[in-house]
């Protein structure tokens, strides 16, 4: 197999190009996780979407059954627990038991869980919005990698809008550990871009979406493939729980119940509930739900197996390399 890109980031993981095909809710699962493994990339499965530790476990098992021997991790989210609940260390013990090797970490700080999966050997992928302090505290905290995110970004981007371009380069200045830039990326020139901008590689959720081996509703692939940059939106940030998702009624519906003075947080919960988002990518009804979506799914444009969506990356790449060696002539 040919590796037509070489950074820190395609070394750490073992993978043959530098993208990271990051947690999803509810769809990250063993058989998407394996096809991107099989594409030679690295993708996290999200432990959160299995109803328990057994079966999370048991997720792992079936993941490495179907990835060919190729490398591939587990999402986990860091969570404080409102009512004192340890809900993460579970997790942790399983991917040690299960002898997962990468781990990407997002949400809360994960400095209370970090050296028990450094100890076990585990890579540690960080996740954090676009953001300067919160890139340099996963480096001090002992991350070996930490993925930017920008607010392009489909799920949480964080509380402050700061786009993928800034927050890039600001990163890669920033820490000695390898960057990895993600929000609004789904082209091979956007990958490109990002390795100039000085990250080693890039993270993708929202490209995905569309390959035929996420398990959702065909209808709504078919309404990620006809959507432009602008059908995505912002909200709950009436609780400070910045999110980006595609326009849909119910979204409309939840958007309008944050304008109300005060905000009756209680009003919107049972919205926002995941098994909402989960019924709507069974049946397809993708308008009465809030479905994390970033702005990249504009270049999400045919449905398609994952391996075609690495293809055409891996060519657009080249070409924009090609591009931009035509562009830029050292003076003599
Ligand atoms: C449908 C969907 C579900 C997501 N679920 C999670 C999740 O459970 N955990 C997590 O860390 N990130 C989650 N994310 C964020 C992605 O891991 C990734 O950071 C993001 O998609 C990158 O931006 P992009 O969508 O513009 O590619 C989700 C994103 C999407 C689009």
């Amino acid at each position: 197999m040919t590796q037509p890109f070489k950074t820190r980031i395609t070394e750490l993981y073992g993978i043959r190009l530098p993208i990271i095909a990051s947690g999803l809710m509810w769809l990250a699962d063993p058989v998407y996780v394996a096809a991107v493994a099989r594409a030679g990339l690295i993708g996290f499965m999200t432990a959160a979407s299995f109803p328990d530790v057994q079966a999370l476990r048991a997720g792992i098992r079936r993941c490495r059954e179907l990835s060919a021997g190729k490398p591939f991790g587990v999402n986990i989210m860091i969570r404080v627990s409102r009512d004192g609940t340890d809900r993460v260390n579970p997790l942790i013990d399983a991917v040690i038991d299960e002898g997962v090797k990468f781990v990407e970490t997002a949400g809360n700080n994960p400095e209370a869980y970090i050296r028990r999966l450094k100890d076990a050997g585990i890579t540690v992928l960080h996740k954090v919005p676009g953001v300067l302090r919160y890139v340099k505290k996963a480096e001090s905290l002992g991350a070996d990698a930490v993925t930017v995110i920008g607010f392009e970004a489909g799920g949480h981007p964080g509380t402050e809008p700061v786009g993928t371009m800034v927050a890039g380069v600001a990163a890669a200045r920033a820490v000695k550990i390898p960057v990895i830039a993600a929000g609004g990326i789904g082209t091979g020139e956007q990958l490109v871009a990002a390795l100039a901008l000085g990250a080693e590689g890039v993270a993708m959720g929202t490209r995905f979406l569309v390959s035929e081996e996420i398990w959702a509703h065909r209808a709504y692939k078919e309404r990620l493939v006809a959507a432009g940059e602008t059908d995505t939106t912002m909200l709950l940030q009436s609780m400070r729980n910045h999110q980006r998702a595609l326009k849909t009624a119910h979204v409309a519906m939840i958007q309008q119940l944050e304008k109300t003075e005060p905000v009756d947080t209680a009003a919107i919960l049972p919205h926002i509930m995941g098994t909402v988002g989960r019924k709507a990518y069974e049946t397809g009804e993708f308008e009465k739900a809030m479905l994390s979506c970033g702005q990249g799914v504009a270049f999400a444009d045919r449905i398609e197996p994952l391996a075609a969506i690495v293809d055409r990356l891996e060519a657009e790449a080249r070409t924009a390399m090609g591009r931009l060696q035509g562009i830029y002539q050292e003076s003599a």
